[in-house]
């Protein structure tokens, strides 16, 4: 599809080099599901998106073809109808195939974590810091940070392939706000099984003594003893896990009712790297 001329106003005018580096273009249809269904729902998300004045949105890196960015601006536009969305890769001939299923709402764009001069009030990150050394995070974030506008918000998160197991830190100028771990329930033997998604910050931080450890360690043991709550389902499994860990002092951010995924979030202060 032609993307047209007012796909074209909407690109960043200033040439930018982008900061970072190409790296392994893996994508799939649907793969951040999750992360985008608890985007959706998330109280402070959907406050910064719906009250945003330019609903600006970037996807940074979505890698050798764009459909998670479309399947992205499809899903915010239910909370925004007039969001757009901005995908930005770092690799030039990315950015050409992308180009071709440009819309009204959706473009892409060649940047890196300065965000091309963007100042979206919402970013999404996904395997894309995964594949940087861990000393290189904190200047990521902050190049990010430094465009957001008042309010405004990153999701830096890693998954597998097809998106079954995630997890994501959700950012805002000030620094990180919450760790979220999502999955299928009925395809883990523990909660720890999401350790290896997790997100670079903390990938290394899972050893003991380090408050990551710690919270998958106290999620293992509420999901061994929730096992008589498995004969209802994984989800109900799951959910008497968060229940045992409200109970034991976890600071736990509330669930929705009905949600599909098994969630856990907890603020930051909870696994901040000792
Ligand atoms: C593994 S793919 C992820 C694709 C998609 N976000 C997903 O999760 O399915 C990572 C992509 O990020 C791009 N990338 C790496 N560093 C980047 C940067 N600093 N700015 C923009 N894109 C970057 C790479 O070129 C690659 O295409």
């Amino acid at each position: 599809m032609d993307p047209g001329p007012a796909a074209l106003t909407r690109r960043p005018a200033t040439p930018h080099r982008p900061i970072g580096q190409p790296t392994r273009g893996t994508t799939g249809y649907n793969r951040l599901r999750r992360a985008d269904r608890w985007l959706v729902h998330a109280p402070r998300v959907c406050a910064a998106l719906t009250s945003a004045t330019d609903p600006l949105v970037v996807d940074l890196g979505y890698g050798a073809l764009p459909v998670t960015t479309l399947e992205f601006a499809a899903r915010l536009r239910r909370i925004r109808p007039d969001v757009r969305v901005v995908g930005l890769e770092i690799d030039p001939e990315r950015v050409r195939t992308a180009r071709t299923a440009a819309t009204d709402a959706v473009d892409f764009a060649l940047g890196g974590f300065e965000l091309a001069g963007l100042h979206p009030v919402l970013v999404r990150a996904f395997n894309v810091l995964r594949q940087y050394p861990v000393d290189e995070v904190a200047a990521a974030w902050s190049t990010m940070q430094a465009a957001l506008p008042a309010g405004g918000l990153i999701l830096d998160g890693t998954c597998d392939e097809i998106g079954r197991r995630s997890c994501w830190v959700l950012l805002d100028r000030g620094g990180p706000v919450s760790l979220t771990l999502a999955c299928d329930p009925r395809h883990i033997d523990r909660p720890s099984d999401l350790a290896e998604r997790l997100p670079k910050i903390l990938i290394h931080r899972n050893v003991a003594g380090q408050p990551v450890h710690e919270l998958l360690a106290a999620a293992d043991r509420a999901w061994a003893a929730a096992a008589a709550h498995g004969v209802f389902g994984p989800r109900e499994r799951w959910r008497a896990m968060l229940a045992a860990l409200a109970a034991d002092g976890v600071s736990l951010e509330p669930s929705r009712r009905k949600i599909r995924d098994g969630v856990l979030t907890v603020p930051w202060s909870v696994v901040a790297p000792a």
